[in-house]
C-alpha cells in the first residue's frame, strides 16, 4: 500500500529551497545508511537549528533494506521533536537510476527524488526526468535532475570543460522536464580522492590544492534560470586531519582530497540550494574507529567504537552547518 510523506512528517525540498535561495545558504544533503548516521545527522541540524534533507542511495537501500530506512526516516521526525526541535526533514532519493526505482521510493513515503539521467543521452535524459516529474507531481514530490556529468578522477575528466553542465542547455532542459532542482557539474567529484595530484599544486607544506570550482559557468546558469535552485554533488571536503588519523593508525588513503571549504561557503551563498555531502562523514567515523581499535585493542563493544564515531560525525556535520553551508539558525517554518 502506499504511503504518502506527508503521513510521516516529511516535508518536500520546495519551501526549503526557496528559503535557501532567498537567504544565501544551502540546505544540507547528507547520506545515512545506519542508525548512528542518522542519529548524528539529527542531533546536529536540531542543535544547530538547520533544515536537512536525509539521502537514500540505492546502494544505502540494498545495505540497509529500503523499508527499515523509510522507518529510520520516520523515527527522524519523531526523534528531532524529542530532541527539542520540529526541523524541516526530507526524505530523498540520491542519484536514482530509473523511472521504476524513483515510482518505487515515492510510494513508500520519500518526500523528494533525484533522477539522474546525466549519462544518457540529452534527449533520453529529458525523457526519463519528465516521467519522473509528471508521477512525481502527482503526489507533492519534489524532482532533482542532472545535466552535465561530474568529474571522475579514473576516467581523467576533472579538467575537461566538455563534462561541465552546458549553460545554453538548461532552460530547455528543466521547461521540458518540469524538475524542480538541477545538479550540475562545475567541477567537484565523488569520493575522498576528487582529483589527481597531477591536476592540483601544492601549497608551501606540501598539501594539494585542488583546481578551483568554475564559477563562471554557475553565474551563467543562474542568469539563464534566475531563481531557479541549483545542486552540488561530490562536495566533501576531504579533511586532512580526519585522513590523517585514518593512516596513522592503518589507513591506507593516499592523495585524497576535497573541495576546499571557502568553495563551498561561496557556492552556498548562490543559487545553489543543496550541498551533498557523504564522503567527509565516512572519513570521520572510519578515523574515530580506527583510532579505538588501534589505542584499546581490547574494546570489543560495539558502542564503544560506534559511539565516538557518532560523536564525530555530529561535530562534523554542525561545523558544516555552522561554517561552510550556512544553514544553521534557519528554520523559519519550524513548527
Ligand atoms: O553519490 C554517491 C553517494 O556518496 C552514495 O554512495 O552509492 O556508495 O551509497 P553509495
Ligand atoms: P561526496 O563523495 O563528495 O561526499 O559526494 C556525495 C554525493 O554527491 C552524494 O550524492
Ligand atoms: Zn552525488
Amino acid at each position: 500500500m502506499a504511503v504518502s510523506y506527508k503521513d510521516l512528517g516529511l516535508v518536500n525540498t520546495k519551501e526549503m529551497f526557496a528559503d535557501a535561495y532567498k537567504n544565501k545558504y544551502a540546505v544540507p544533503a547528507y547520506n545515512f545508511n545506519n542508525m548512528e548516521q542518522m542519529q548524528a545527522i539529527i542531533q546536529a541540524c536540531v542543535e544547530t537549528k538547520s533544515p536537512v534533507i536525509l539521502q537514500v542511495s540505492s546502494g544505502a537501500r540494498k545495505y540497509a533494506n529500503q523499508t527499515l530506512l523509510r522507518y529510520m526516516a520516520q523515527g527522524a521526525v519523531e526523534y528531532a521533536k524529542e530532541l527539542g526541535l520540529n526541523i524541516p526533514i526530507v526524505l530523498h532519493l540520491d542519484h536514482g537510476d530509473s523511472f521504476e526505482l524513483c515510482k518505487s521510493c515515492i510510494d513508500m513515503g520519500f518526500s523528494s527524488v533525484m533522477i539522474d539521467g546525466s549519462h544518457f543521452s540529452y534527449e533520453d535524459n529529458v525523457a526519463v526526468t519528465k516521467k519522473v516529474v509528471e508521477y512525481a507531481h502527482q503526489f507533492d514530490v519534489t524532482v532533482e535532475a542532472e545535466l552535465g556529468v561530474l568529474a571522475g578522477v579514473e576516467d581523467d575528466v576533472a579538467a575537461e570543460v566538455s563534462h561541465y553542465t552546458k549553460p545554453e542547455e538548461v532552460q530547455d532542459f528543466v521547461s521540458r522536464t518540469g524538475c524542480d532542482s538541477l545538479a550540475i557539474s562545475i567541477g567537484t567529484s565523488h569520493g575522498a580522492n576528487k582529483f589527481t595530484p597531477e591536476q592540483c599544486t601544492r601549497n608551501a607544506d606540501g598539501i594539494l590544492v585542488p583546481p578551483p570550482l568554475a564559477f563562471d559557468i554557475l553565474e551563467e546558469i543562474t542568469k539563464k534560470l534566475p531563481g531557479f535552485p541549483i545542486v552540488l554533488h561530490g562536495a566533501s571536503s576531504v579533511p586532512q586531519d580526519k585522513v590523517a588519523i585514518i593512516n596513522k593508525y592503518g589507513g591506507a588513503l593516499k592523495d585524497a582530497v576535497g573541495i576546499p571549504e571557502d568553495q563551498l561557503r561561496k557556492a552556498a551563498a548562490s543559487a545553489v540550494c543543496k550541498i551533498n555531502i557523504d564522503s567527509d562523514g565516512r572519513l570521520a567515523m572510519t578515523a574515530a574507529i580506527r583510532e579505538v581499535f588501534a589505542t584499546k585493542p581490547a574494546e570489543f563493544d560495539p558502542r564503544k567504537y560506534l559511539g565516538p564515531a557518532r560523536d564525530s560525525l555530529k561535530e562534523l556535520y554542525m561545523a558544516k552547518n555552522k561554517n561552510v553551508l550556512g544553514s544553521a539558525n534557519r528554520i523559519p517554518f519550524a513548527k
